[in-house]
């Protein structure tokens, strides 16, 4: 082995314990091994970037969902972009840059017989940086450009809202529903993220749920009714959206962050009979149905960023793997302002 390699340790963060309730220190675990040389037809990735995402509380719960829970002791699951050190592979070559899911460590090591199924793969970084790979040309930008496209089915002239909007999937659907020509009202907690939305995305408006009456908002700022509403919530908002839906309208359930943490069970709607008064549908979506699309959603966002058309915001946390379990809990908190991002190493 290369002595550079031999003196490099991989620095991890293990599930320590199933939380209930918000995420604390103590459900997560420190460990560290040795770096090795990959064996033929495996590939040795240093991680440069990892994707913090509401959905990692849920794969920490037991339970039966659309991806099996992270096992306790197990290297916390996480997307994330890095460089390969060393390929054995005839895929990859030493010093691509890749997306996948290394987990929350400074190393990925895979193996021959799992680098197909790893979903490893090359990108472009002409097409944007390693943060925007993880936001608007990654899986909160495929989520949110196939959420809207494929359930919501858009027309000029429709009103469109999302909450969530300041954050990593809802800054993707507000701008692609704008350039769909769309009338596009945001929700989100804070004068500060409202005025972005709305001064920096071109949002027509954004109503500040953590300042009052979102009803009172949706009426002022949706005098025409709700033709889609992207749902990134749930909870109180969700049932606030129903009560002002329009016929046919499409709700797409992407995610009820709302509801992630809580200790019983999980708050449905209330207002769901405005489905059968507006012949309306709601409908929950994953973005790894849409895996084989995502070159051509890729290819229409990038261009949108680079003719400037569209923006892709940031926030991005350093201190490496170490700062992993206190960066996480800013998602629930909202303390994050765009797509929350864990720098591990420099590009
Ligand atoms: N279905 C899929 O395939 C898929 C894929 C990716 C993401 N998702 C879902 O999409 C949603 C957004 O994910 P993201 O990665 O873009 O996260 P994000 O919006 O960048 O960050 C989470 C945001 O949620 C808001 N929030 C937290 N607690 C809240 C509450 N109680 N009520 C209302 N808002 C709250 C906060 O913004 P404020 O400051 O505005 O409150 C926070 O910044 C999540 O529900 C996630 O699970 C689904």
């Amino acid at each position: 082995m290369p002595t550079a390699l031999a003196s490099l340790v991989n620095h991890q963060v293990r599930l320590a314990a199933r939380p209930q309730g918000m995420v604390k220190p103590s459900d997560w675990q420190f460990t560290e091994e040795p770096v090795a040389e990959p064996a033929e037809g495996g590939v040795l990735v240093k991680v440069l970037a990892l994707s913090l995402d509401p959905a990692m509380r849920g794969w920490m719960n037991e339970g039966k969902s659309y991806i099996p829970p992270v096992g306790l002791g197990e290297v916390m699951r996480a997307g994330g972009i890095g460089r390969v050190l060393v390929s054995r592979n005839p895929a990859f070559k030493d010093g691509d840059t890749v997306t996948g899911g290394p987990g929350v460590q400074e190393y990925w090591s895979i193996p021959a017989d799992q680098v197909k199924r790893s979903g490893v793969a090359k990108i472009d970084l002409r097409l944007g940086t390693v943060n925007q790979w993880l936001n608007v040309l990654g899986m909160p930008g495929m989520t949110g450009y196939f959420g809207l496209m494929d359930i919501g089915q858009p027309k000029p002239g429709e009103t469109v809202v999302v909450s969530g909007a300041a954050g990593a999937v809802g800054q993707t659907v507000g701008q692609v529903a704008k350039i769909k020509g769309c009338r596009v009202v945001g929700i989100a907690g804070g004068p500060a993220k409202c005025a972005w939305v709305v001064k920096e995305l071109g949002f027509d408006a954004c109503i500040d749920y953590k300042a009052g009456d979102v009803k009172a908002g949706l009426k002022e700022h949706c005098p025409k009714g709700v033709d889609i509403y992207f749902d990134n919530v749930g909870g109180d908002i969700l049932d606030a959206v129903l009560a002002r839906i329009n016929r046919k309208a499409r709700i797409i359930i992407c995610g009820a962050i709302s509801q992630y943490n809580n200790e019983g069970a999980v708050v449905g709607p209330k207002n769901y009979l405005s489905l059968l008064v507006n012949r309306a549908r709601m409908e929950g979506m994953v973005v790894f149905d849409y895996a084989e699309r995502y070159p051509q959603a890729i290819a229409e966002l990038a261009g949108y960023l680079k003719d400037g058309r569209m923006k892709s915001k940031e926030d991005v946390v350093d201190g490496g793997v170490a700062a992993f379990p206190a960066a996480l809990p800013k998602l629930f908190s909202g303390e994050n302002f765009g797509k929350l991002v864990l720098k591990v190493a420099d590009a």
